[in-house]
């Protein structure tokens, strides 16, 4: 099936050495460059893929997190997130007015989950846990609710003690009997606005304390840790930096007036970059690195001294970039397009130090320096990297903003998912889905490249389908999709990357944020009007097929 040459191909390109950014820029390229076109892939059907095609102790799982699936939101004790707030005071600002405050109702179904998830032949699951509901007051001071760790502890144990009888048991790695996945987050929330502003005039939230990440990782992995084996820190803090602070469309909801009249506050040419090193703005987004620090090295102690052997890593979402155009230009642009999204938090993990073309874009003292011990905690900070893979799209070089700037004009490139009028693949539901599977695989070996190699899971990938009135299960698109996918990962992992695992997005329909339930991920169908019962679409089907061989063939 592979039919690349070698990455290491040379490609020659015009050096224009401007400066040192660009330099380092231009070395990019060359990664990016080996990876375009390398795989002309025939999409006339879609591929046949079996189980043997990858490693006998890859993980395939389903992934759901806390605020899209539990529901019970209110219930037993669970204090309110930033999601709870934005949805349920701001209605207008969900597509159907919709909130997660029932959801998939998992809080009292999970056991139909889990079984769900063994039927179709998992063997692992990643789930989040809901800070609000363990803390319900944020930090320990304001309690742990015990309701909630029992709800956890629920959850895994169902998961377990399903996981041993089941017959798949001989794909699982000798030590994982059931490989859980857990990400330590409070989905898309480190802020709460209940700890309050007081210092600063604008900012209306304020970041719960590393102190605080410190107390609520430490009970997580008290409760948890000899069960769960996989944590992650954050899920996807670019889609909150760029979703919530400079589009302003998820929570909290902040961005510059000029980008969103809807915002009630915001800067999106600052909050985006906001550090802890200005003790006043230890706020929002400072999750970036001052969580990443604690997290990663703080926790990977806390995780290692208590002798239960957990790794730790981060969930990172992030598109390819192609350039526009093959001209040196466009290159660059895709390469900053890069610098700006996954390398904002790869950079660090690895070097200690934020990605060059950030640092030469991001102009006016906005962008935080690290200090030489901060570098240091940060630089290999992680057991394995996350990533959350859907969509990509093309980078043009454009003339820098000077003004109405933001996050997004800072990287001096327009980033489009068409060319010339013709999009970069299929449009899913969702307008920013546009399907282009190649991306996966050129996004996992740039950072193979790119980043010394690290660990990956791929811990999304899906798309979504339109809610209609009726029942939907012959979601062959779908199965198009993980199939063309998963092609791609097995690729990438026959040319060296070293991917370990596969997480579908997601296993059931849920509530997509600001899309509300106007939009279906799920391999499982669930009708919010019918009690939240589930069906197993067509693609469970396959998975299941795909995941027990003996039947398939
Ligand atoms: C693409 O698929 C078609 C139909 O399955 C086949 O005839 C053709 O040879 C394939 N092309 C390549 C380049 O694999
Ligand atoms: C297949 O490729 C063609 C041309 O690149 C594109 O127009 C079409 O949408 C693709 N089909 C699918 C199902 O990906
Ligand atoms: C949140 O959703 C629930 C369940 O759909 C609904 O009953 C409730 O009215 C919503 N809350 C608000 C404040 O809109
Ligand atoms: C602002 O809110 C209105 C009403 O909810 C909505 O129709 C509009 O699309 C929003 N504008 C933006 C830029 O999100």
């Amino acid at each position: 099936m592979p039919t690349h040459s070698s990455p290491q191909r040379k490609v020659t390109i015009k050096r224009k050495v401007r400066m040192r950014g660009k330099y380092f820029s231009l070395l990019i390229v060359f990664i990016v460059l080996a990876f375009n076109g390398v795989l002309a892939q025939n999409n006339s059907s879609t591929p046949k893929l079996r189980r043997s095609d990858f490693p006998e102790d890859f993980i395939f799982g389903s992934a759901t997190s806390a605020y899209q699936v539990e529901g019970g939101a209110h219930e037993d004790g669970r204090g309110p997130s930033i999601w709870d707030t934005f949805s349920e005071k701001y209605p207008e600002k969900i597509k159907d007015g919709s909130n997660g405050s029932v959801a998939d109702n998992s809080y009292h179904l999970y056991k139909e989950d889990v079984a769900l998830l063994h039927q179709i032949g998992f063997n692992a699951y990643r789930f989040s846990i809901s800070w609000s509901r363990i803390l319900p007051r944020g930090n320990l001071k304001g309690g742990i609710n015990q309701a909630g760790i029992d709800y956890y502890n629920n959850l895994i144990n169902e998961l377990l003690s399903k996981g041993k009888k089941t017959t798949y048991i001989y794909i699982i790695p000798k030590q994982i009997k059931y490989s859980l996945f857990s990400f330590l987050t409070t989905e898309h929330i480190l802020v709460r606005e209940y700890l309050l502003p007081s210092f600063h005039p604008y900012i209306k939230y304020q970041v719960l304390s590393t102190n605080d990440f410190r107390d609520y990782a430490d009970i997580c992995f008290k409760n948890f840790g000899d069960r769960v084996k996989h944590w992650m820190t954050l899920n996807e803090p670019l889609t909150v930096v760029q979703q919530g602070y400079v589009a302003g469309v998820m929570a909290p909801g902040r961005c510059s007036k000029f980008t969103n009249p809807n915002c009630t506050a915001g800067d999106g040419a600052t909050e985006p970059y906001i550090a802890e090193n200005k003790p006043n703005y230890e706020l929002s987004h400072a999750f970036t690195f001052i969580y990443l620090r604690i997290i990663t090295n703080l926790l990977l102690n806390v995780v290692q001294q208590a002798s239960q052997k957990g790794q730790v890593g981060i969930a990172l979402n992030a598109g390819w970039n192609l350039p526009y155009t093959e001209s040196a230009e466009d290159r660059l642009a895709a390469a900053r397009a890069m610098a700006f999204t996954f390398d904002y938090f790869m950079e660090p993990l690895v070097t200690g130090k934020y990605p060059i073309d950030m640092v030469n874009n991001v102009k006016g003292g906005r962008l935080p320096t690290f200090t030489a011990q901060q570098s240091k905690m940060l630089k290999g900070s992680y057991d394995f990297i996350g990533i959350n893979y859907y969509s990509s799209t093309y980078a043009k070089d454009v003339p820098c903003s000077t003004e109405q700037v933001t996050m997004f004009s800072d990287p001096c490139a327009s980033v489009t998912g068409e060319r010339e009028g013709v999009p970069i693949g299929p449009k899913a539901a969702s307008d920013w889905l546009l399907i282009y599977p190649k991306g996966i695989r050129d996004l996992v070996l740039y950072a193979k490249y790119k980043f010394k190699d690290p660990v990956m899971y791929i811990t999304e990938n899906g798309r979504d389908e339109f809610s209609t009135d009726k029942i939907f299960l012959k979601d062959g698109d779908r199965i198009d999709y993980y199939a063309r996918h998963l092609e791609m990962v097995q690729d990438a992992i026959s040319v060296g990357a070293n991917v370990k695992g596969f997480f579908a997005w997601s296993l059931l329909d849920n509530f997509e944020w600001a899309m509300g339930y106007t939009v279906r991920f799920g391999l499982v169908y669930v009708d919010f009007k019918d009690g939240c019962k589930r069906y197993p679409k067509k693609s469970a089907k396959w998975f299941k097929e795909l995941l027990n061989p003996k039947k398939s063939n």
